[in-house]
C-alpha cells in the first residue's frame, strides 16, 4: 500500500514523492521538449522586435523562471500548455536580479544578448562563483573580447559595450551556456567572430539553427568552430518547434532497462544519444531504435560498465546519476569518472541509504553492484540526482519517499504522470494533506 500519511517523516519541503518500488513498466511514454534548447531560444528574444511563437516548450520550474526573468527586461511571456508566446519589447530593465539567478544558473544566458541589443547588461553572479572562477569566467573572457567593459559591482556582473566587435575566441573549456551566450552576442556584433572549441551539444545547434532562421550568418554548426558574421538585426520565424529533451529521454530508457519489461520510448532523436545508448548496450539492455522511438527491455542482471563523462558527443553528465542506479544492480564493478562538475555525486550516500553499494573518491565513483535496492525516505540535492532517486524508487523493494522535489521539476515536466501512465505506483503528496 503507498502510504497516505507522511507528516511524521523527517524533513520540512512541502512536497514529497511517494514510489512503491517493483512495479513492472509497459507501454509507451512520450518525451517533452528540451528544457536547455527551451532557455537560450528564450533568451534570444532580447535580440529581436518581433513576436514569435515557440512549439513544445515543457512546463517545467527553469521555464517558469526564465520568463519571469524575461518580462523583468520587458518581454512579454505567456504560455499556453506547450505554446510559448514571445513579444519583445525594450521597455524593461536590461538587469537580472540575484532572486532569479539564485534560483538557475542558467539566468546568465541573457548577459550575451543583452549586451549585444542593448548595449548594456546587469546579471547577478550566480551564488557562490566570483568574477575569475567558475563558472562565468569563459562568458566574460569571451564577451570582453568582443569589446564589452565588464564590472563587478555589489554581487553583479556589469557588461557595457555600444557596439561589439567581431573577435576570435578561443574557448579554454568547451562550455555549453558560454558557446549560447557568445554566439548570441556575435551575431549583431560588427564583423566577423571564430568560436574555437565551441560546444557542440544538440542544443548549441537548435540555438544556431534558430538565429539562422532569423537571420544570422552562422558557419560550421555542429562543429567546434563556428563563424558568425554580425547583422544589424534579426527576425524571428513567426514560429518554432522545439527539439526534444535527450536527458530526459535517457532517463526514461534507464527507468525501462530497470524495469526489464518493454518499454517504447517515443518523440527522440536517436542520434542525440548516441553515447548513452551505447553504455546502455554494455550494460546488457536490449534496445530497438525507430525512427523517433527506442524500446528498451532488459532480459538478464545488468552487466557492469565504466563511464566517464565528457562533452558532446560524449556521455553526458546529466545521465550519470541515472546510471548509478542501474549500475548498482550489476553484476560486478562499475566505474562513473566526472570530469564536467566536480560536485555531482551528491546523491550517493542518499543511494546508499537505499543499500547501493558505492565509494566516491574525489571525482570518481566506484559501484559493486548488489541483487536489490531497498525503499527509504531520501532527499533530492539536485536536479539529476533527484531523478536517480525516482528511479532507485521505482526498482527498489517497498516504499521510497522522495524529499526536495522541486528539483526535480526544475527540469522533468509531470514525471510522475508520465511513469503512472506505463505502470509506476508514484504519487504527489503535499506535506499538510
Ligand atoms: C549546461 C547544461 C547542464 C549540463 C552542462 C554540461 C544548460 C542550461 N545547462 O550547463 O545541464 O550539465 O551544460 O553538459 O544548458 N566552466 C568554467 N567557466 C565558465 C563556464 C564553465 O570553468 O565560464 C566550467 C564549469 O564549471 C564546468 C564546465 O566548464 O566544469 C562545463 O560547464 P558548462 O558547459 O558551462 O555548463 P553549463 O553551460 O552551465
Amino acid at each position: 500500500m503507498v502510504a497516505k500519511n507522511v507528516s511524521s517523516l523527517p524533513g520540512p519541503p512541502e512536497e514529497v514523492l511517494i514510489i512503491y518500488g517493483g512495479q513492472p513498466l509497459r507501454g509507451t511514454v512520450r518525451v517533452s521538449g528540451a528544457k536547455n534548447a527551451a532557455l537560450p531560444l528564450m533568451a534570444a528574444s532580447i535580440l529581436f522586435d518581433k513576436p514569435f511563437v515557440v512549439h513544445n516548450v515543457p512546463d517545467l520550474g527553469d521555464v517558469k523562471t526564465m520568463m519571469e526573468l524575461l518580462r523583468v527586461l520587458g518581454i512579454r511571456a505567456e504560455k499556453n500548455n506547450t505554446i510559448l508566446t514571445l513579444v519583445p519589447g525594450n521597455n524593461g530593465a536590461a538587469e537580472a536580479p540575484y532572486e532569479l539567478v539564485k534560483k538557475m544558473r542558467a539566468s546568465i544566458l541573457v548577459l550575451g544578448p543583452l549586451t549585444a541589443r542593448r548595449g548594456t547588461a546587469v546579471v547577478a553572479l550566480p551564488g557562490g562563483c566570483s568574477i575569475g572562477t567558475r563558472p562565468v569566467d569563459l562568458h566574460i573572457k569571451g564577451l570582453q573580447a568582443l569589446g564589452a567593459t565588464i564590472s563587478l559591482e555589489k554581487g553583479n556582473i556589469i557588461a557595457r559595450a555600444r557596439r561589439l566587435k567581431g573577435a576570435h575566441i578561443v574557448l579554454d573549456f568547451a562550455t555549453v551556456t558560454g558557446t549560447e551566450n557568445l554566439v548570441m552576442a556575435a551575431v549583431l556584433a560588427e564583423g566577423e567572430t571564430v568560436i574555437e572549441n565551441a560546444a557542440r551539444e544538440p542544443e548549441v545547434v537548435e540555438l544556431c539553427e534558430f538565429l539562422r532562421a532569423c537571420g544570422a550568418i552562422i558557419e560550421g554548426i555542429g562543429t567546434d568552430i563556428l563563424h558568425i558574421k554580425g547583422v544589424n538585426t534579426l527576425s524571428p520565424p513567426s514560429e518554432w518547434h522545439l527539439m526534444p529533451d535527450r536527458i530526459e529521454a535517457g532517463t526514461l530508457l534507464v527507468a525501462g532497462a530497470l524495469a526489464g519489461e518493454p518499454l517504447r520510448v517515443e518523440g527522440l532523436v536517436p542520434e542525440h544519444l548516441s553515447a548513452v545508448l551505447d553504455k546502455l548496450r554494455t550494460a546488457g539492455v536490449e534496445l530497438e531504435l525507430g525512427d523517433k522511438t527506442i524500446t528498451v527491455w532488459r532480459s538478464s542482471q545488468p552487466r557492469p560498465a565504466s563511464i566517464k563523462t565528457a562533452p558532446y558527443p560524449g556521455f553526458p553528465t546529466d545521465m550519470q546519476a541515472q546510471f548509478a542506479v542501474l549500475l548498482s544492480l550489476a553484476d560486478g564493478e562499475s566505474i562513473i569518472h566526472e570530469t564536467i562538475f566536480e560536485n555531482r555525486f551528491q546523491y550517493v550516500p542518499e543511494l546508499v541509504r537505499m543499500g547501493a553499494q558505492i565509494d566516491v573518491e574525489g571525482t570518481t565513483a566506484f559501484i559493486k553492484g548488489v541483487k536489490r535496492l531497498t525503499g527509504a525516505p531520501v532527499t533530492a540535492t539536485d536536479l539529476r540526482a533527484s531523478a536517480s532517486l525516482v528511479l532507485a524508487g521505482l526498482v527498489a523493494e517497498g516504499e521510497s519517499v522522495i524529499y526536495e522535489v522541486g528539483h526535480l521539476d526544475r527540469g522533468y515536466e509531470k514525471l510522475e504522470n508520465k511513469l503512472q501512465s506505463v505502470g509506476a505506483r508514484i504519487e504527489r503528496k503535499i506535506k499538510s494533506e
